[in-house]
């Protein structure tokens, strides 16, 4: 059988392990160090941010901007319902309860008219939630405007869940800098790897200075080991720093081959009954981190889960999107603003294979195996 096909692995410029050389030879093998600092700063320079923080993943990056935004035990948290389950774990971690908010039909994000609907229903409750996380998918940025506008209006704070969006942008701006607080991911799959990171940002420097000390087990700033309040091991090592500065140098290469890959994609399968390509919003750069195809089985003859198998008995690995948060047996007990159309995206969705590393060749495969699909349906 042909080498397997992952749906984004990995891939690394040459650069980073030179730079992990250094940080060996200066022995920098630390939690803390030159080579961490200079990510977070490039970071900073790339994204637009003022601060960051890097942690040791993107949950963890999310569970310390819920407990820096002063999120408690019982209160309510909005959230996206179309995401993967680590947008939602940490509101659980710090006590609190989500609220799913469901996706608008062009961008699949958080839909501005369900959130205004669900805010206002809340406060006529009397009990507004204590944030709101937009989940920006795939590659593209939620309508952040319309987003912090209603939020605004309701003095609810905004915390960005950036972790698949970076090197996107909405209406000049990075998205993840636009919220009070921003998460970001580096895990393997994501558009730049550290293996596993995180990175937390904000303009508010006391925010990400707190941040950064519960991510060091709340240490008070004196010498012999002073804590009044709980901490937590979540920073991000010298080390796994050191590859994040090379992966950040190669980002806009990046963002340029994984559009690449959607427009062949689009070229070439785009005009198949029953396959719908998604378009970028006018409002930004769409990274399309992953190239995501909505399949209707009536007019394509099969359905994305018979789509996805036939690929598998390939040795390709192709995905459904997230399954929705209110789907999920772990979150029924929590209520739901719509859900159907965040219910058919994932009904219809199939994310590709997207690495930047893919060769013509290999796509060709891809597109012939779905073009042979259809025609024996
Ligand atoms: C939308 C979203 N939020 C959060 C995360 C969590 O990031 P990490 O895997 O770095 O903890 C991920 C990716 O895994 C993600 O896709």
């Amino acid at each position: 059988m042909s080498e397997r096909i992952y749906l984004s692995p990995p891939h690394m410029s040459g650069e980073e392990i030179q730079i992990v050389q250094q940080a060996f030879a200066d022995n920098w093998i630390a939690p803390v160090g030159p080579q961490l600092k200079t990510f977070e700063e490039n970071f900073c320079a790339y994204t637009g941010a003022k601060y960051a923080v890097a942690v040791s993943s993107g949950t963890a990056a999310l569970h310390l901007a819920l407990m820096v935004s002063d999120v408690h035990p019982g209160d309510e948290v909005f959230v996206s319902s179309l995401t993967f389950a680590a947008s939602v774990n940490p509101i659980l971690y710090v006590g609190a309860k989500p609220v799913f908010i469901d996706s608008e039909v062009n961008s699949w994000n958080m839909d501005p008219n369900l959130l205004e609907d669900a805010l206002k229903s809340r406060s006529k409750m009397g009990k507004l939630p204590k944030a709101v996380i937009p989940v920006h998918l795939y590659g593209q940025s939620a309508d952040m405007n319309a987003i912090m506008a209603i939020c605004d209006r309701y003095g609810v704070a905004v915390i960005e869940d950036a972790a698949e969006v970076l090197g996107s942008s909405y209406c000049g701006r990075h998205p993840g800098t636009i919220g009070k607080i921003g998460i970001f991911s580096f895990n393997g799959n994501k558009i730049i790897t550290t293996s596993g990171g995180g990175m937390l940002v904000s303009d508010d420097q006391r925010l990400v200075d707190h941040a950064r000390k519960l991510s060091t087990q709340a240490r008070e700033p004196v010498a012999h080991y002073e804590h009044i309040e709980i901490g937590y091991n979540y920073r991000m090592s010298n080390i796994v720093g050191a590859i994040g500065i090379g992966q950040l140098n190669v980002i806009e290469e990046r963002v340029q081959r994984k559009r690449e890959i959607y427009d062949y994609y689009r070229a070439h399968l785009g005009e198949l009954a029953g396959l719908t390509f998604v378009n970028e919003m006018s409002y930004g750069r769409h990274t399309r981190w992953l190239s995501v195809v909505l399949i209707n089985p009536d007019e394509f003859g099969l359905d994305r889960e018979q789509v996805r198998l036939k690929l598998e008995d390939h040795n390709i690995e192709s995905r459904p999107l997230w399954k929705p948060m209110h789907l999920q047996p772990v979150f029924d007990q929590y209520d739901v603003f719509g859900g159907v159309v965040a219910e058919s995206l994932f009904n219809q969705g199939l994310c590709l294979p997207s690495g930047t590393a893919l060769t013509v060749d290999q796509l060709d495969h891809i597109i012939a195996l779905i073009y042979e699909m259809h025609a024996n349906a």
